[in-house]
Protein backbone atom coordinates (compact mmCIF):
# COMPACT_ATOMS: atom_id res chain seq x y z
CA UNK A 1 0.00 0.00 0.00
CA UNK A 2 2.96 2.48 1.39
CA UNK A 3 4.87 1.60 -2.08
CA UNK A 4 1.64 2.34 -4.62
CA UNK A 5 1.19 5.17 -3.01
CA UNK A 6 4.84 6.12 -3.60
CA UNK A 7 4.48 5.07 -7.25
CA UNK A 8 1.74 7.27 -7.61
CA UNK A 9 3.67 10.53 -6.13
CA UNK A 10 6.43 9.73 -8.78
CA UNK A 11 4.39 9.78 -11.22
CA UNK A 12 2.63 12.66 -10.36
CA UNK A 13 5.49 14.95 -10.20
CA UNK A 14 5.02 17.49 -13.14
CA UNK A 15 8.28 17.21 -15.03
CA UNK A 16 8.61 17.78 -18.69
CA UNK A 17 10.34 15.23 -21.04
CA UNK A 18 9.62 12.77 -24.69
CA UNK A 19 6.17 10.98 -23.33
CA UNK A 20 6.34 9.38 -26.56
CA UNK A 21 10.36 8.13 -25.88
CA UNK A 22 9.87 7.27 -22.23
CA UNK A 23 6.47 5.25 -23.45
CA UNK A 24 7.99 3.23 -26.56
CA UNK A 25 11.09 2.04 -23.92
CA UNK A 26 8.40 1.50 -21.15
CA UNK A 27 6.98 -0.86 -23.08
CA UNK A 28 10.30 -2.58 -23.93
CA UNK A 29 11.30 -2.70 -19.92
CA UNK A 30 8.43 -4.03 -19.10
CA UNK A 31 8.53 -6.99 -21.63
CA UNK A 32 12.17 -7.63 -20.26
CA UNK A 33 11.24 -7.63 -16.96
CA UNK A 34 7.81 -9.12 -16.21
CA UNK A 35 8.80 -11.34 -14.26
CA UNK A 36 10.19 -8.72 -11.68
CA UNK A 37 7.92 -6.29 -10.80
CA UNK A 38 10.15 -4.16 -8.65
CA UNK A 39 13.16 -4.48 -10.93
CA UNK A 40 10.41 -3.13 -13.33
CA UNK A 41 9.15 0.25 -11.33
CA UNK A 42 13.28 0.08 -10.07
CA UNK A 43 13.86 1.04 -13.79
CA UNK A 44 11.09 4.02 -14.67
CA UNK A 45 11.99 5.18 -11.02
CA UNK A 46 15.55 5.63 -12.34
CA UNK A 47 14.43 7.39 -15.90
CA UNK A 48 12.05 9.72 -13.80
CA UNK A 49 14.81 10.63 -11.08
CA UNK A 50 17.49 11.06 -13.97
CA UNK A 51 15.32 13.44 -15.98
CA UNK A 52 15.27 15.33 -12.59
CA UNK A 53 18.45 15.47 -12.30
CA UNK A 54 18.79 16.60 -15.87
CA UNK A 55 16.70 19.90 -14.98
CA UNK A 56 19.21 20.90 -12.92
CA UNK A 57 22.49 19.44 -14.33
CA UNK A 58 21.63 20.56 -18.10
CA UNK A 59 22.03 17.07 -19.14
CA UNK A 60 19.85 15.74 -22.61
CA UNK A 61 16.70 13.98 -21.11
CA UNK A 62 16.22 11.91 -24.06
CA UNK A 63 19.60 10.09 -23.33
CA UNK A 64 18.24 9.97 -18.77
CA UNK A 65 15.52 8.37 -20.32
CA UNK A 66 16.56 5.51 -22.24
CA UNK A 67 19.70 4.79 -20.35
CA UNK A 68 17.41 5.32 -17.07
CA UNK A 69 15.18 2.44 -17.86
CA UNK A 70 17.68 0.65 -19.76
CA UNK A 71 20.10 0.37 -17.48
CA UNK A 72 19.08 -2.79 -15.81
CA UNK A 73 18.37 -4.84 -18.60
CA UNK A 74 19.80 -7.66 -18.11
CA UNK A 75 19.83 -7.73 -14.55
CA UNK A 76 17.22 -10.36 -13.75
CA UNK A 77 19.76 -13.63 -16.06
CA UNK A 78 21.07 -15.64 -14.09
CA UNK A 79 24.94 -15.33 -13.71
CA UNK A 80 25.22 -18.32 -16.20
CA UNK A 81 22.73 -16.89 -19.02
CA UNK A 82 24.94 -13.99 -18.47
CA UNK A 83 28.04 -15.06 -18.95
CA UNK A 84 26.64 -17.02 -22.22
CA UNK A 85 24.95 -13.85 -23.67
CA UNK A 86 28.18 -12.13 -22.99
CA UNK A 87 30.05 -14.94 -25.30
CA UNK A 88 26.53 -14.34 -27.37
CA UNK A 89 27.27 -10.60 -28.15
CA UNK A 90 30.76 -10.56 -27.70
CA UNK A 91 31.38 -8.75 -24.59
CA UNK A 92 34.97 -9.32 -23.47
CA UNK A 93 35.18 -9.64 -19.92
CA UNK A 94 38.74 -9.06 -17.99
CA UNK A 95 39.32 -11.56 -14.82
CA UNK A 96 38.27 -8.82 -12.52
CA UNK A 97 35.42 -8.07 -14.35
CA UNK A 98 34.33 -11.94 -14.01
CA UNK A 99 34.93 -11.81 -10.80
CA UNK A 100 33.08 -8.61 -9.84
CA UNK A 101 29.56 -10.43 -10.95
CA UNK A 102 27.57 -7.61 -9.78
CA UNK A 103 29.01 -5.85 -12.61
CA UNK A 104 28.66 -7.70 -15.68
CA UNK A 105 24.49 -7.17 -15.94
CA UNK A 106 25.90 -3.42 -16.46
CA UNK A 107 28.52 -4.57 -19.27
CA UNK A 108 26.15 -7.10 -20.70
CA UNK A 109 23.09 -4.42 -21.08
CA UNK A 110 25.51 -1.94 -23.05
CA UNK A 111 26.15 -4.32 -25.44
CA UNK A 112 22.67 -5.24 -25.90
CA UNK A 113 20.49 -2.43 -26.03
CA UNK A 114 23.43 -1.31 -28.77
CA UNK A 115 22.33 -4.51 -31.05
CA UNK A 116 18.95 -3.82 -30.07
CA UNK A 117 17.85 -0.55 -30.38
CA UNK A 118 20.97 1.79 -31.52
CA UNK A 119 21.61 3.04 -28.53
CA UNK A 120 24.11 6.02 -28.88
CA UNK A 121 27.43 5.54 -26.96
CA UNK A 122 26.91 8.20 -24.51
CA UNK A 123 23.85 6.00 -23.40
CA UNK A 124 26.08 2.88 -24.10
CA UNK A 125 28.65 4.09 -21.51
CA UNK A 126 25.83 5.23 -18.95
CA UNK A 127 24.26 1.88 -18.64
CA UNK A 128 28.42 0.32 -18.86
CA UNK A 129 29.52 2.17 -15.96
CA UNK A 130 26.05 2.46 -13.73
CA UNK A 131 27.53 -0.45 -11.29
CA UNK A 132 31.15 0.78 -11.23
CA UNK A 133 31.07 3.79 -12.30
CA UNK A 134 34.99 5.32 -13.19
CA UNK A 135 36.92 8.33 -12.90
CA UNK A 136 36.00 11.17 -14.70
CA UNK A 137 32.31 10.51 -15.73
CA UNK A 138 30.18 12.29 -17.91
CA UNK A 139 27.54 14.40 -17.11
CA UNK A 140 25.12 11.80 -18.38
CA UNK A 141 27.05 9.00 -16.76
CA UNK A 142 27.16 10.73 -13.66
CA UNK A 143 23.36 11.24 -13.46
CA UNK A 144 22.58 6.76 -14.40
CA UNK A 145 24.61 6.52 -11.47
CA UNK A 146 23.61 8.15 -8.81
CA UNK A 147 19.76 7.70 -9.75
CA UNK A 148 20.21 4.22 -9.39
CA UNK A 149 21.47 4.77 -5.78
CA UNK A 150 18.58 7.09 -4.93
CA UNK A 151 15.79 6.98 -6.94
CA UNK A 152 12.74 6.94 -4.37
CA UNK A 153 11.75 3.39 -4.43
CA UNK A 154 15.01 2.52 -2.91
CA UNK A 155 15.04 1.52 0.86
CA UNK A 156 18.58 -0.54 1.16
CA UNK A 157 20.08 1.96 2.90
CA UNK A 158 20.61 4.39 6.23
CA UNK A 159 22.14 7.31 4.52
CA UNK A 160 20.54 7.68 1.03
CA UNK A 161 18.69 10.33 2.63
CA UNK A 162 21.83 12.30 2.62
CA UNK A 163 22.73 11.13 -0.67
CA UNK A 164 19.52 12.36 -2.31
CA UNK A 165 19.97 15.18 -0.93
CA UNK A 166 23.94 16.11 -2.32
CA UNK A 167 22.73 14.76 -5.68
CA UNK A 168 20.37 17.58 -6.17
CA UNK A 169 23.29 20.12 -4.85
CA UNK A 170 26.09 19.17 -5.42
CA UNK A 171 26.38 15.40 -7.52
CA UNK A 172 29.92 14.77 -7.28
CA UNK A 173 29.52 14.93 -3.71
CA UNK A 174 26.67 12.53 -3.88
CA UNK A 175 29.11 10.15 -5.82
CA UNK A 176 31.64 10.23 -3.33
CA UNK A 177 29.44 9.70 -0.68
CA UNK A 178 27.22 6.77 -2.79
CA UNK A 179 30.55 4.86 -3.09
CA UNK A 180 31.60 4.81 -0.36
CA UNK A 181 28.21 3.35 0.74
CA UNK A 182 28.88 0.78 -1.95
CA UNK A 183 32.32 -0.16 -1.30
CA UNK A 184 31.17 -0.40 2.78
CA UNK A 185 28.41 -3.06 2.05
CA UNK A 186 30.89 -5.28 -0.88
CA UNK A 187 33.25 -5.30 2.30
CA UNK A 188 30.60 -6.05 4.49
CA UNK A 189 29.10 -9.00 2.47
CA UNK A 190 32.24 -9.86 1.31
CA UNK A 191 31.67 -9.46 -2.69
CA UNK A 192 34.91 -8.88 -5.05
CA UNK A 193 35.51 -5.09 -5.47
CA UNK A 194 35.91 -3.66 -8.92
CA UNK A 195 39.05 -1.60 -9.46
CA UNK A 196 36.80 0.42 -11.21
CA UNK A 197 34.89 1.14 -8.22
CA UNK A 198 37.49 1.86 -6.00
CA UNK A 199 38.76 4.82 -8.27
CA UNK A 200 35.47 6.15 -9.27
CA UNK A 201 36.00 6.66 -5.35
CA UNK A 202 39.40 8.05 -4.85
CA UNK A 203 39.10 10.38 -8.33
CA UNK A 204 35.68 11.97 -6.62
CA UNK A 205 37.25 12.41 -3.31
CA UNK A 206 40.57 13.85 -4.56
CA UNK A 207 38.24 16.35 -7.05
CA UNK A 208 36.40 17.29 -3.74
CA UNK A 209 39.82 17.98 -1.92
CA UNK A 210 41.36 19.82 -4.74
CA UNK A 211 37.79 22.09 -4.99
FE1 LIG B 1 22.21 -2.40 -12.10
FE1 LIG C 1 19.51 -0.43 -11.06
Amino acid sequence: MENNKEKNNMCHNKINFNLQLFQKYNEEIKNVLKDDIERYWHSVSVAITAVNLADIYGADKDNCIVAGILHDYCKCLSLDDMLSMCEKYNVILTEEDRNADGCIHGFLAAKVCKEKYDINNEVYNAIYYHTCGRPNMTILEKIIYVSDFIEPLRRFRDRVEEVRRLAYTNIDKAIVLSSEMGLEHLKNTNKFIHSNTQKTLDYYKNLMEVK
